[in-house]
């Protein structure tokens, strides 16, 4: 895989530095499978204009809302990340907004952006607040484009608490009660975001924890589909893309940033990227009998391909 700078539609990874608004213009349409992105919310962070406000956050949205449209192949996902705006103690949800802008934008059109989860990413650390309860998580909205769409569970099950319960009642009495390749994984995701001693920390305020667009890749996408960041800060989503055996495209409009993406997708390329796994959200207490993994359950797993779940 190599990575190039200028977009061709037989590339692996096209990275581009500049605006993303210029790189949408030139791709074709219906051609990306996914598109994951976390846009700026707007509030004074380091790669924002000072005078950037709520309305500025609704302007980029709708300006940006046809290309992203456009370029998304039918049954293909948009994920869009956000969390809340901060206006003199105001807590304003940013997804209220977004998904607003992104049903009207397509009102009219044949094929909808259809809403499937509003998932909800909850971490341990961040600013402590004294007048109103710390914020602690943001979400991700996940939207198809038209009614028939990849989802892939079995990529992204995670352990169950209790792998050996059974049913109690009914005619599967006494039968385990679970999946044998374990739950899913809900739409309250438990993912530690990435402050000073996380591993994946470079010097971008708000990175993606890998973790996170690698769930949504395997989850939405197969092998060797396109993935899209088009704000791609430091290159998480392009690194998830790698390591599943994706094709990325990305855009950073800071030159630092944009440097730092492109090493780190070479890494992850030479396989050299480091990166903390997902921890499963239940440690299955093993004293009790119930939580510890059935035979059964073993053995439909080692028949299955997909081993690694995040
Ligand atoms: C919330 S951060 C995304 C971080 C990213 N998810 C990661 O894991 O590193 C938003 C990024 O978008 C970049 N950005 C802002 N406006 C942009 C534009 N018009 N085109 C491309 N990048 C832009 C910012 O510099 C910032 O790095």
């Amino acid at each position: 895989m190599m990575i190039h700078e200028k977009f061709n539609k037989n590339n692996d990874i096209t990275v581009f530095n500049g605006d993303c608004y210029e790189l949408l213009k030139i791709l074709p349409d219906s051609y990306c499978d996914l598109i994951i992105a976390s846009p700026p919310y707007c509030m004074g962070k380091a790669y924002e204009d000072i005078n950037d406000d709520i309305d500025t956050f609704k302007n980029q949205q709708s300006i940006i809302f046809n290309d992203l449209y456009r370029v998304l192949k039918e049954g293909g996902s948009i994920c869009w990340q956000i969390g809340y705006h901060i206006n003199h103690s105001e807590v304003i949800p940013l997804d209220y907004y977004v998904y607003q802008i992104f049903r009207e934008g397509c009102k009219d059109l044949e094929i909808p952006l259809i809403l499937r989860n509003r998932i909800i990413w909850t971490f341990g650390h961040g600013l402590n607040s004294s007048q109103r309860f710390s914020g602690r998580h943001e979400t991700i909205l996940w939207f198809t484009k038209g009614k028939s769409y990849d989802f892939n569970l079995d990529c992204v099950r995670i352990p169950q608490k209790y792998p050996g319960k059974r049913s109690y009642k009914g005619v599967n009495k006494g039968k385990l009660s679970g999946n044998p390749l374990g739950k899913n994984p809900s739409d309250v995701w438990d993912i530690p975001n990435v402050k000073a001693n996380h591993v994946e920390k470079t010097l971008h305020p708000c990175q993606f924890p890998i973790t996170l667009p690698r769930r949504l890749i395997r989850a939405l996408t197969q092998e060797k589909g396109v993935i899209l960041d088009p704000f791609m800060g430091v290159g998480s989503t392009g690194v998830a893309s790698i390591l599943e055996n994706r094709r990325f495209i990305g855009a950073e409009i800071i030159e630092e940033y944009y440097q730092i993406a492109k090493s780190r997708i070479q890494e992850s390329i030479d396989g050299n990227i480091r990166i903390r796994d997902d921890k499963p959200v239940n440690k299955p207490d093993v004293r009790t009998s119930v939580a510890k993994l059935p035979e059964e359950f073993k053995k439909v797993r080692e028949g299955v391909k997909h081993e690694k779940k995040i």
